[in-house]
């Protein structure tokens, strides 16, 4: 546990670590299930059908689909931007359907959210940026001026701190968002589509930080569309098509072989 542990009152979601030491009794357990979920922001529609997923602590998972098949809307359920119609999503354990609303900033804790917009303030310094993000937790100025230097070291910018942040490049900028999501040491990184608005060989940049990051302890869901970055690796994909997931393999090896699988037994009925 960190500083958290001095907070004062009730802590009615606790404060899970990146590296599974940190949380010894947990490390055994799948870090999120879903189980039969679905969202409707539609009546009628589903956004998300059934949706049954487990990842495993320490994975490094894809989540991919074309335009409107629920990657976001499926991360935005993880963190609690949107509550499940009907399902169960399981978090280090905890039923994060059934958090109350005073919760959620506990939950998020556990988080690290990159946008494919950065979010980040561009008149801010890019300290501050990271900064913020230790803020809930209440930590000795001293303490957050090591945390946030270690993450701007982890993402390649040493020393850039004092910059004005709109300064930067998209590619830095995009670094700065993904220190933001580290320097809390969270157990789960959402990114949804973080690599949309760069360049190719920064798309790749970008993936290579999120696998570092990944190989220290913390568990990473990528949403992307972009098949030619997911070709790139040899990570789980998670395939969403209507709001189902119809894939969940590991690396295009296995989407290779389940397509000529297909093909064979096609071939074999003559259709
Ligand atoms: N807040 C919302 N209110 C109403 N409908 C929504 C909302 N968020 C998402 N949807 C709908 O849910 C569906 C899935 O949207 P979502 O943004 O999750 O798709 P996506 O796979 O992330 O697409 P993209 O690749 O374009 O980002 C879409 O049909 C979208 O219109
Ligand atoms: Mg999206």
């Amino acid at each position: 546990m960190t500083g958290s542990s001095r907070d004062s009152g009730v802590r009615p979601f606790p404060f899970f670590r990146a590296g599974a030491q940190a949380h010894a009794g947990e490390s055994h357990r799948p870090i999120l299930v879903l189980e039969d979920v679905y969202k409707y922001f539609r009546r009628d529609v589903p956004t998300l059908k059934a949706v049954n997923l487990t990842i495993e602590r320490g994975e490094f998972v894809f989540v991919t689909g074309a335009s409107g098949a629920g990657k976001s809307t499926l991360l935005q359920l993880i963190y609690r931007k949107h509550t499940v119609d009907q399902g169960r999503i399981s978090f280090c354990g905890r039923d994060i359907a059934r958090l109350s609303s005073s919760s959620i900033p506990y939950l998020r804790r556990n988080l690290g959210i990159v946008f494919q917009d950065f979010q980040i303030i561009e008149h801010w310094s890019v300290f501050d940026n990271v900064a913020v993000a230790l803020e809930i937790l209440d930590m000795p100025q001293r303490l957050v001026r090591a945390r946030v230097a270690e993450a701007l070291e982890r993402v390649g910018l040493a020393g850039r701190g004092p910059e004005r942040t709109s300064d930067l490049s998209g590619g830095e900028q995009q670094r700065v968002a993904v220190a933001r999501a580290i320097v809390t040491e969270p157990a789960l990184i959402l990114a949804d589509e973080p690599t949309g608005n760069l360049d190719p060989h920064l798309a790749i940049d970008i993936l290579t930080l999120f696998e570092e990051i990944n190989a220290s302890g913390s568990t990473v869901l990528f949403a992307t569309h972009d098949h030619s970055l997911i070709a790139k690796r040899d990570h789980r994909i998670i395939s969403l098509d209507d709001g189902r997931v119809v894939e969940s393999r590991t690396g295009l090896g296995g989407w290779h072989a389940a397509a000529q699988a297909a093909m064979a037994a096609r071939a074999a009925i003559g259709a």
